[in-house]
C-alpha cells in the first residue's frame, strides 16, 4: 500500500521548546519464547526469528492490565529525572489496549496511581505510532505555553487481544511499557515532529467488533474482538513508512542521513528496517533493533527503545535521533531529537 500523499498535508508545525528530560520501561517479567509459543500453534522457532527477528516477548498476567505496567515505566522516568509526580501537567499514555474500551481513559487511572495530583490526562490512540504522536502532542503542549512538564507514555497488552490460535498474528507481539518525561528546555531536544494517516487502510489492521460499528453481544463471535491483519498489506506500507518519514524530517531539517546518529524505528519485525534500509541505502547499523527480546509492543516499542539505549550508555548528548512509528490506522510518523 502506498502511503498515499498525506505526506505533506499532515505535516505539523516545527517545535523547539520541548526535550527529554528521561525516560524509564517496564516490561512483565514472564517471558514466552517462540518454543513455549510452538506449542500453542503450528509453528517454530526458526520461522518466526527467520520471518520477524522476534526470539522471544513478555506476556502480563491474566490480573494485569495496561495502566499497571505504565505506571511502572513513569514512576521509573520520573525518578531518573528526579521529577516529583506533583510537577506533572499532562499525562499521555498512547495505547491501543487501554484498560477499559473507550472510558475512562486509562492515562487518568495511571494519574491516580502516580500521584500526578495536578496533572489533566487523556489517551491517545494511534496504535503502534503511538508514541510518535505522544511526543508530538507533549511539544505542541509545552510549545504553546500550556503545560511545562508532560508524561508521555506508550504502554500495551496485546497479549489481551491477540487471537492466541491465529499463527500469523500471535508470534508478532509481546507486552510492555515505555515513559518519557518532557519539559520546556532552550534551544535543543524536539526539533520536529511529522504525523500522517492513510485511513483507507483502516481495516487491514483493526479489531472488527467491539466498537460503535459493530457492537458486541451475544451471538458475536470472540474471534471478532481480536486483532486482525492483512500482514502483507502492511509490511508494505511500513517499509514505505519508514523511509517516508525519514526522508521528510531530513528534508525539512536540512539534513542528510549521514547526519543522524540514530534511527528508532518502531519495532514491528527486522525484515521491515533492513528493506527499508535497502531500499533507501541508509546504513542499517543506525538503526537500533530490540525486538529479538520484546517482539512487538506497539506504542511502547519506541520508549522501550530509548530507554534501553540510554541504558547501554549508546545514547549521548547532543546526538541526533529520528523516531518512526507506523501501524494500524494506518498511521505513520516520526521526531526528530537532539538528545539532552
Ligand atoms: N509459523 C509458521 N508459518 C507461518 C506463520 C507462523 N507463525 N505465520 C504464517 N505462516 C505461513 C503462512 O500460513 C504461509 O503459508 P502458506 O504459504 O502455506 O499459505 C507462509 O507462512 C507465508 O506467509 P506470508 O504471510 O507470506 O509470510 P511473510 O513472509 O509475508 O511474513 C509477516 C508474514 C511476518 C506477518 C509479514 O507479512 C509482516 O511482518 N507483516 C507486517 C506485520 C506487522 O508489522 N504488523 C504490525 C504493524 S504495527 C501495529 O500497528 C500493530
Amino acid at each position: 500500500m502506498s502511503t498515499g500523499g498525506g505526506i505533506t498535508s499532515g505535516s505539523v508545525r516545527k517545535a523547539t521548546a520541548a526535550y527529554i528530560a528521561s525516560v524509564g520501561a517496564y516490561v512483565p517479567p514472564r517471558v514466552m519464547s517462540n518454543d513455549e509459543l510452538a506449542q500453542i500453534v503450528n509453528t517454530s522457532d526458526e520461522w518466526i526469528y527467520s520471518h520477524t527477528g522476534i526470539r522471544a516477548r513478555h506476556v502480563a498476567d491474566d490480573d494485569v492490565a495496561a495502566s499497571d505496567l505504565a505506571v511502572e515505566a513513569s514512576r521509573r522516568a520520573l525518578d531518573e529525572a528526579q521529577i516529583a509526580p506533583a510537577e506533572v501537567d499532562l499525562v499521555l499514555l498512547a495505547t491501543s489496549t487501554p484498560d477499559y474500551p473507550g472510558l475512562p481513559a486509562t492515562a487518568s487511572i495511571v494519574q491516580d496511581r502516580i500521584g500526578a495530583e495536578r496533572a489533566g490526562a487523556m489517551d491517545l490512540v494511534a496504535a503502534c505510532s503511538g508514541f510518535v504522536y505522544a511526543l508530538a502532542t507533549a511539544s505542541a503542549f509545552i510549545d504553546s505555553g500550556q503545560a511545562d512538564t508532560v508524561l508521555a507514555i506508550g504502554a500495551e497488552v496485546y497479549s489481551k487481544i491477540i487471537n492466541w490460535a491465529d499463527r500469523n498474528t500471535c508470534v508478532l507481539f509481546g507486552d510492555g511499557a515505555g515513559a518519557a518525561v518532557i519539559r520546556r528546555g532552550g534551544g535543543s531536544g524536539i526539533r520536529d515532529n511529522v504525523l500522517h494517516s492513510v485511513g483507507s487502510g483502516a481495516t487491514s489492521l483493526y479489531r472488527p467488533a467491539g466498537g460503535s460499528r459493530e457492537i458486541c453481544g451475544a451471538t458475536t463471535d470472540p474471534d471478532r474482538t481480536k486483532l486482525h491483519m492483512d500482514g502483507r498489506q502492511v509490511y508494505g506500507f511500513a517499509v514505505q513508512a519508514i523511509i517516508d518519514t525519514v526522508e521528510e524530517l531530513l528534508a525539512r531539517n536540512d539534513l542528510s542521513i549521514a547526519d543522524v546518529d540514530h534511527v528508532v524505528a518502531h519495532q514491528a519485525n527486522v525484515r521491515i528496517i533492513d528493506a527499508a534500509c535497502r531500499r533507501a541505502g541508509y546504513p542499517v547499523e543506525k538503526f537500533f533493533k530490540n525486538i529479538a527480546e520484546y517482539a512487538n509492543t506497539s506504542a511502547a516499542s519506541i520508549p522501550i527503545a530509548l530507554s534501553e539505549m540510554q541504558a547501554l550508555g549508546v545514547l549521548e548528548k547532543g546526538q541526533l535521533v529520528v523516531t518512526v512509528g507506523f501501524g494500524s490506522g494506518l498511521s505513520f510518523g516520526g521526531n526528530l531529537i537532539e538528545w539532552t
